[in-house]
Formats: structure tokens, C-alpha cells, sequence
């Protein structure tokens, strides 16, 4: 297992490019479900949840393959209309197969993802849209097995907008009879980036990145022709916090600061600069950052993704912050190992207090999830001493060699195998 051991407070300078979005990815490439034949899609992200993505789709007997950002994956082939507990066990984004293999093959068997560690996440609604448009649903020895003949054109209501769900429907909805309509869709940038891959295969969807999305069903999609898939603005939120944590001076090249407007905002108010140059946007860290409140939202609000690297940055800052967590009920599991490091922290059930203490100490801390071990690298990059970051496979399941990165801009870090 991997570990990261990181000695803290050396200036950060240069360029960092940012890798392809993994959330956007991960839809795009279930699409290629939707169409027969060979579908390619550009700039994804070597990341372990991309590997396995790409398992799975090798598991239903696809042809699949990944060389330097460029996915090539060809339908043919499919036998197994499955998505197994152990796949699914370890990327909950397994799911999204359901909707694209139920659409066009008629069938599906999914395992229940179950509780992970930020919250229960149930995907209730994703089966909820999927009855409504006609498919039967058994949930069978923790697997969900759906069947369906075409789908139907439905009206659908989210309760709370989910991002895999409205990707999920959005699939379905596309090769479904008829116009699906759904309320209160979620409107971050990955649902926007995959239906604008859909509409490049010949689906009709209007209304992504607002909260009504309208899908006119079509008969047939063409395979996916090289759609590029947008820069991972949660990627780019941790280097921006990176520099802040940092007083650092960091390049990022190829992000999109029009996904990223609660997260700047937010940043600003912390103190942080943004310069937005030619050849990327410039980010200075200030040498003393001041406290900032977040309450987290669905988009466009301030992203739970950040939440937990926002909270290391504010762990630094020169007074108290509040933090509220609205998205999950469970995210503040970075808290006690940033109380490690010497951070003063209260939780009281959904809101941290959160009383800055200028600079961390280098302490041994153990990665919980994907989030949480990049709100360690923020503390560890600005504590004194050393800090080893212990089951770093949780960031490489959605960072592209962050250590690189970070080593290419003057931060002395170290991947130890053991
Ligand atoms: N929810 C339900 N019922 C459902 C689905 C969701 O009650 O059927 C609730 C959830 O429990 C949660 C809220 O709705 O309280 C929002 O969850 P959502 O479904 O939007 O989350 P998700 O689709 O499972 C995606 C990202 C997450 C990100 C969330 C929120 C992917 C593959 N995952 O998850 O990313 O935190 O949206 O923005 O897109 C990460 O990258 O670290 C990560 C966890």
C-alpha cells in the first residue's frame, strides 16, 4: 500500500496542468453503452476509478482501451449485462452503467452499492425515474435486476438533485419513446459536458445545466467520436487551495474558472489572488489567509468536493471559520486527522467550527477518502516537518499523479511503496 511522506513549507512556484475531469469522464465513457460499434473519447484521466471503469466494461465482454488520455471502447462484443458487488464496492459510479444498459439491451443487474464513508448515498431515485419510464425492478440478494422492454418517455421530479442520477436518466431518456422531463436535475458542469456527448451521438436534450432538462428520445446513437472531456475543476480547486495553504505562486494550465465561481469567490475572500493570463490562470497565495464560511450546495453553489480541502486552508487562517456540510451527512472524517496536525477543530453534527492556527505540525494521518487525503496534502504541504500520508489509493482514485505534480512546482514529496 502507498504512502505519501511530505515535508512541509517549501515555496511553491510554476505550472500545473490539470487533467481531464474524472466526474465527467465516468458518464462519458458508460455512454459509449448507448451506440453499437467503436467509441473513442479524449482526455481522460489515468486514475484508478477510470481503471476501473474500465474493468467493468471489460467484465460485460467489451473491448477496452486506455493509452495517454485516449479511450477506445467497442460494444460489440457485450454478453454479461452486470455490474458485480466487487466492482461496484469500490467505485460507487459503477452504477451509471444502469440506465445506458437497461435503454438499449433491455436488462441489467447492479449490485447495491450500500453506506461508503462519506454518507448512506442511496440511489432511490435513479430506480424511482427508471419505474416511472416503464422498467421492472427487483432488488435480489443485494443486487438490483431490471428489466424493460422500450423505455417510455416520463415526467420525473428529483426530491434532492442527484449528478448520477440525472446522468443515469439522461441516458436512459435518450433511446427512451417519447420526451422525458426532469425537474430539479442536477447542474453541475459533468452533466452538461455528458450531454453535450450525448447530442454529439444524436440524442436531443435541451436544458442541461439548468434544473428542467427536456430528453426527446431517438431510436438509435452513433458511437462517441472523440469528445474531449472537460478539465477537472475539483483538481483545480485543490491546487488553488494548494497555493493559498502555501503562499505559493502556481500556474494552472487548461481549467475552466467559469466551473469554479463559489470556489474563487470563496478563495478571494481567504486572501487568494487570481491573475487569469493567456496561458492559464495565475494563483498567489497571500502570506497570511483570513478566515472564510462555506455552507456546501449543489452547483453552482460551493462544491462538497472542496469542502474538506477548504476546511485544511481555513485550519491556517488568522481567525474562526464556519463550515456547513448540506450535501452529505457524513464528510467531516478528515477532521480528526487534521486535529493531528495541531488543527482546532469543532463539529457540532453538520457544522465545523473551525479556529485557524497560523501553521500545522507534521504528524503520521491515515487517508479516510478521495477528498479527505487532498485536505491532508493541503495541511501536510504547510506543516512543519514531516507527515506521512498513509492508503494514498484513495487519491490516486481521482488525482493524476498528484505527487508528480506537486514535486514539478518545489514540494518535496515522496511515494513509498510498502
Ligand atoms: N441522493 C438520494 N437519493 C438518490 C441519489 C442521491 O437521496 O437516489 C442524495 C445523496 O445521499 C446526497 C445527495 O442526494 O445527499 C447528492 O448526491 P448525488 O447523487 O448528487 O451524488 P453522486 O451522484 O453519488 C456525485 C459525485 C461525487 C460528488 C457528488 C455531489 C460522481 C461520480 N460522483 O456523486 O463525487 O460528491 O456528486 O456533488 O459524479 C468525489 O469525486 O469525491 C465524489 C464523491
Amino acid at each position: 500500500m502507498d504512502r505519501l511522506i511530505i515535508h512541509g513549507n517549501k515555496p511553491l512556484k510554476g505550472e500545473v496542468r490539470i487533467s481531464g475531469a474524472k466526474n465527467a469522464a465516468l458518464p462519458i465513457i458508460t455512454a459509449s453503452l448507448l451506440a453499437a460499434g467503436e467509441s473513442s473519447v479524449f482526455r481522460v484521466p489515468d486514475l484508478r476509478d477510470v481503471a476501473t471503469m474500465g474493468k467493468l466494461l471489460e467484465n460485460m465482454g467489451l473491448s477496452y482501451h486506455y493509452a495517454g488520455g485516449d479511450v477506445s471502447i467497442d460494444t460489440t462484443g457485450i454478453r454479461h449485462f452486470e455490474a458485480p458487488y466487487d466492482l461496484v464496492r469500490t467505485m460507487r459510479a459503477s452504477v451509471l452503467v444502469l440506465g445506458p444498459l437497461l435503454a438499449r439491451y433491455g436488462k441489467a443487474r447492479v449490485s447495491l452499492p450500500g453506506g461508503c464513508a462519506i454518507g448512506a448515498r442511496p440511489i432511490n431515485l435513479h430506480l424511482m425515474g427508471l419505474e416511472k419510464m416503464g422498467a421492472k425492478i427487483l432488488l435480489e440478494a443485494g443486487y438490483v435486476v431490471a428489466k424493460a422492454g422500450r423505455l417510455k418517455g416520463a415526467s420525473l421530479y428529483f426530491d434532492t438533485a442527484t449528478v448520477t442520477g440525472t446522468e443515469n436518466l439522461m441516458m436512459a431518456a435518450a433511446l427512451a419513446k417519447g420526451t422525458t422531463v426532469i425537474e430539479n436535475a442536477a447542474r453541475e458542469p459533468e452533466v452538461v459536458d455528458l450531454a453535450d456527448c450525448l447530442a454529439s451521438m444524436g440524442a436531443k436534450i435541451q436544458g442541461a445545466g439548468e434544473s428542467i432538462i427536456e430528453i426527446e428520445g431517438v431510436d438509435e446513437l452513433k458511437p462517441i467520436r472523440g469528445h474531449e472531456v472537460i478539465p477537472d475543476r475539483i483538481e483545480a480547486g485543490t491546487f488553488m487551495a494548494i497555493a493559498g495553504a502555501t503562499g505559493g505562486d502556481l500556474l494552472l494550465r487548461g481549467c475552466r474558472p467559469d466551473h469554479l465561481g463559489a470556489v474563487m469567490v470563496k478563495l478571494r475572500e481567504a486572501g487568494i489572488t487570481f491573475r487569469e493570463t493567456k496561458r492559464g490562470i495565475r494563483v498567489i497565495g497571500p502570506e497570511k489567509l483570513a478566515p472564510a464560511d462555506i455552507k456546501t450546495r449543489p452547483y453552482p453553489g460551493f462544491p462538497t468536493d472542496m469542502q474538506a480541502q477548504f476546511m485544511a486552508l481555513m485550519a491556517l487562517a488568522d481567525g474562526t471559520s464556519i463550515i456547513k456540510e448540506t450535501v452529505f451527512e457524513n464528510r467531516f472524517m478528515h477532521v480528526a486527522e487534521l486535529r493531528r496536525m495541531g488543527a482546532i477543530i469543532d463539529i457540532d453534527g453538520g457544522t465545523a467550527s473551525v479556529k485557524g492556527v497560523g501553521a500545522l505540525k507534521g504528524a503520521p494521518v491515515m487517508a479516510t477518502d478521495l477528498r479527505a487525503s487532498a485536505s491532508l496534502v493541503v495541511a501536510a504541504l504547510r506543516a512543519d516537518g514531516e507527515s506521512i500520508i498513509d492508503r494514498i489509493y484513495h487519491l490516486d482514485r481521482g488525482y493524476e499523479r498528484m505527487d508528480e505534480k506537486l514535486r514539478k512546482v518545489g514540494a518535496e514529496v515522496e511515494r513509498v511503496t510498502s
